[in-house]
């Protein structure tokens, strides 16, 4: 039987830069070129110290590039000169496994001081990279900077690394990701998930203004439907909205914002996108009721107790639901949050709000945290436990989901 070939008719340029993970390099050309890919391979000349560019010459049939121009001589192999333009239009992708600190820091400041920071600023194609190297230069903060820069600025796909134990003794965060991860990062990049749709997303709390300078709001940090709008970029939806309460969470750059305060606001804001969306992403943390008035004026401090009239607010979710049931688009997706029974809950969400999929978590793991434990039910009986994991997994882990209610469909 012959194996499934996800990156068939795929150009992957593998650009390696020095570390002792250069070593997997070489296996992660081989498991690319088992998947279908036609690799070519740019090497730094750090790498080239750890592995000799013949080895990637032997794998991949062809010249590694190395140098930009040609008096530097030959380090092994052809002399490794390229030029930059022609390997830039050959890729589709370009990977970079691992990446340094140093070629990190380059990229974000968009320079092209060696050949293959010089076809990483001419590629046009998505880009993933997989840092390696020790834990005090990953979390050291130049580094942290450059890494954001270049995921939410320059659109980079990363590969975090993995914790253990390094060669260098530490023990921390640093190493090579699973090079599994890695091809399955280009296989996503290659097959996006939710190519050409239009998502929308709610993000963070509402708030229910009691007077000029008071509101009622809740705990939620906007994280997990920040990283839901990561997630749908990152598999090529065509549109993505956030509507976004108030809170400090930032959108990824390339989504389309719509900021509101309460949730009556929301309400507006998700109705009116419901109308084209192909899928609809309750993350919003909504407040329940509202000050029967809101003041004009700042309320003044009175002794005693004084009391707050609430009015309920209406259910965002469970009135979109009524209104689109037995429909299939938009696929409907909502959160539960709960402090106990969250299986149960959850279930009850999923029936009473009629929507598809249902994602049930603990108020004690997920608010204000960057991890969370999860469990996503589906109206066709399906559920799926998350373990613990970051909240970026779990947002993959429900585009996951909906992109297979698009196959079947
Ligand atoms: N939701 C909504 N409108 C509201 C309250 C919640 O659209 N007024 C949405 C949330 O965004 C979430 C889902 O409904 O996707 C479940 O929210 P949750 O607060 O867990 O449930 P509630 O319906 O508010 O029920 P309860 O507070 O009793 O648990």
């Amino acid at each position: 039987m012959t194996k499934p070939q996800p990156l068939r008719d795929t150009k992957i340029l593998l650009g390696v830069t020095g570390g002792i993970a250069v070593y997997k390099s070489a296996e992660l050309c081989r498991m690319l070129q088992r998947a279908g890919a036609q690799v070519r391979v740019v090497m730094s000349e750090a790498a080239c110290r750890f592995v000799t560019p013949l080895t990637f010459e032997t794998l991949t049939g062809h010249p590694v590039g190395i140098h930009m121009f040609g008096d530097t001589g030959g380090t092994g192999g052809t002399g490794g000169v390229i030029s930059h333009i022609e390997l830039a239009k050959f890729a589709d992708i370009l990977v970079v496994a691992p990446a340094t600190a140093d070629y990190m820091a380059r990229c974000a400041q968009g320079r092209a001081n060696d050949l293959l920071a010089a076809v990483t600023l001419a590629h046009e194609g998505p880009i993933i990279f997989a840092p390696a190297m020790n834990t005090g230069m990953w979390r050291n903060f130049a580094t942290e900077r450059n890494v954001s820069d270049l995921v939410e600025n320059h659109g980079w796909h990363m590969v975090p690394p993995g914790e253990g134990h390094l060669a260098c003794g530490d023990q921390g965060p640093g190493r090579l990701a699973e090079l599994g991860d890695i091809l399955d990062a280009v296989c996503a990049v290659r097959r996006p998930k939710l190519m050409g749709k239009k998502v929308v997303i709610t993000a963070g709390p509402t708030a229910e203004d009691i007077d000029p300078v008071r509101s009622i709001t809740n705990r939620s940090s906007g994280i997990m439907g920040c990283e839901l709008a990561r997630m749908a970029l990152y598999h090529a939806a065509l549109e993505v909205t956030v509507i976004l309460g108030p809170c400090p969470a930032e959108p990824p750059w390339g989504s389309r914002v719509i900021p509101i305060r309460s949730a009556r606001e929301m309400q507006v804001a998700v109705n009116a996108e419901a109308e084209t969306a192909d899928v609809v992403i309750m993350a919003a943390a909504v407040s329940d009721w509202r000050p029967a008035t809101i003041s004009p004026e700042k309320l003044k401090r009175a002794d005693g107790t004084i009391s707050l009239p609430l009015v309920p607010n209406p259910d965002i979710l469970g009135e979109l639901g009524a209104r689109m049931a037995g429909r299939d688009r938009p696929i409907l997706v909502g959160f539960a949050l709960e402090t106990d029974n969250l299986l149960d809950s959850a279930q009850d969400k999923l029936k009473r709000k009629q929507v598809h999929i249902m994602v049930g978590n603990m108020a004690r793991d997920a608010l204000e945290s960057a991890t969370t434990e999860a469990v996503i039910l589906e109206d066709n009986g399906a559920v799926w436990e998350s373990g613990r994991v970051t909240k970026t997994e779990l947002a993959d882990a429900i585009i996951d989901r909906i992109s297979r209610r698009f196959a079947q469909s």
